[in-house]
């Protein structure tokens, strides 16, 4: 992604976006009771057109304005689908909290205490809290995923490529060995990873069919992922499966080990990643095994959506908070302490 080019995208898109979000709800603008609004983590140049649009729009129709944390609008995609969120009734959320989080996107790799300020304490409001329990020290597992396509011309983004391919591969044919992690059990690291796949194509067969496999996709333009399969040899599926099946593994086990360490019995998942058919089937079966409960979002909900930041937005709302004219985006706000 370039950012300057992302940003006039963004300048381009927000107004018919907004309009065609509203036709699809058929809602007009006074009828909504406020604007929410990303305020951060993420490229600068396209935060800042959207908090200025959604400011402008805030102040012309005299609706309150809540700038969004993008991390807490994924964690509240899984309170939203599952119906955690009943913001008339906290103790709906506060039955399932704390959870142990983990947001896995294309930019972010992370693990969050997840708790409810008791709605009593807090005049019957919902105000979730996050605690930082780990992140990623280099890349984001989505990012991974997508440098790893690239490097196979596979296409992009990366991920949900690699999941599809990744069933006609052996998973365990490829040796790629486990994510070993110095200091803080609870980080993350992918480059090593990375690089491990990169020494498997480099000098050898692979890389001659990755290059042949950019020339053809590059002359076809857009190609089926039937298609894609077809132009990729076994060892680059086995591959696909044993990067995939090690990303997976390293995720599951982690944050297993978070809620284990924290005594926690619920465990909620969301980002771009959390699509990934072989994360949701491994948490599915952990989860089964040592009795915890798991909570997605669906797909849709998973990846960047607008639904996710209104949500959150809703939840700030209720909770009386309030932004004015000098909210501002901040390109690696964090979330919680
Ligand atoms: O949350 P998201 O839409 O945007 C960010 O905030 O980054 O996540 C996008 C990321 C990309 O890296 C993409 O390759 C990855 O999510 N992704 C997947 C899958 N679907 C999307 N990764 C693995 N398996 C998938 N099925
Ligand atoms: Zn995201």
């Amino acid at each position: 992604v370039v950012p300057e080019l992302a940003s006039r995208e963004h300048l381009r898109k927000i107004v018919p976006v907004v309009d065609e979000a509203l036709a699809r709800a058929n809602v007009k603008l006074p009828d909504i009771n406020a604007i929410a609004v990303t305020k951060g983590p993420g490229l600068i140049g396209s935060l800042l057109v959207g908090v200025v649009f959604g400011k402008s729009l805030a102040l012309a129709l005299s609706k309150p304005l809540i700038g969004v944390n993008h991390l807490e609008g994924h964690i509240h995609a899984v309170l939203l689908q599952n119906k955690l969120a009943r913001l008339e009734d906290p103790s709906v959320a506060e039955a399932r909290l704390p959870a142990v989080t983990l947001v896995v996107s294309g930019g972010h790799t992370s693990l969050f205490r997840t708790d409810v300020n008791s709605a009593s304490q807090n005049g019957g409001k919902m105000n979730l809290i996050y605690e930082r329990m780990g992140q990623t020290r280099d890349d984001a597992a989505g990012e991974a995923f997508d440098k790893v396509a690239k490097l196979l011309a596979l296409g992009y983004p990366g991920g949900p490529l690699i999941d599809r391919l990744a069933r006609h591969g052996n998973q365990n044919a490829v040796k790629l060995g486990r994510i070993k992690m110095r200091g803080h059990q609870l980080d993350f690291s992918f480059s090593g990873l990375k690089t491990a796949v990169l020494y498997r194509v480099r000098g050898t067969a692979l890389a001659g069919e990755a290059e042949e496999r950019r020339a053809w996709s590059k002359s076809e333009g857009c190609v089926t992922v039937d298609e894609l399969r077809a132009h990729c040899s076994q060892k680059t599926l086995d591959l696909v499966a044993g990067f995939q099946n090690a990303v997976v593994t390293d995720l599951v086990e982690r944050t297993l080990a978070a809620a284990e360490s924290a005594h926690i019995r619920t465990i909620f998942v969301s980002g771009g990643v959390a699509c990934n058919s072989l994360l949701r089937e491994r948490f599915t079966k952990a989860a089964k095994q040592k009795r915890l409960e798991v909570f997605f979002p669906t797909p849709a909900l998973s990846t960047d959506n607008a639904a996710m930041i209104a949500a959150a937005g809703c939840a700030r709302l209720i909770a009386g908070e309030r932004d004015g004219v000098l909210l501002s985006a901040h390109a690696s706000l964090p979330l919680g302490v």
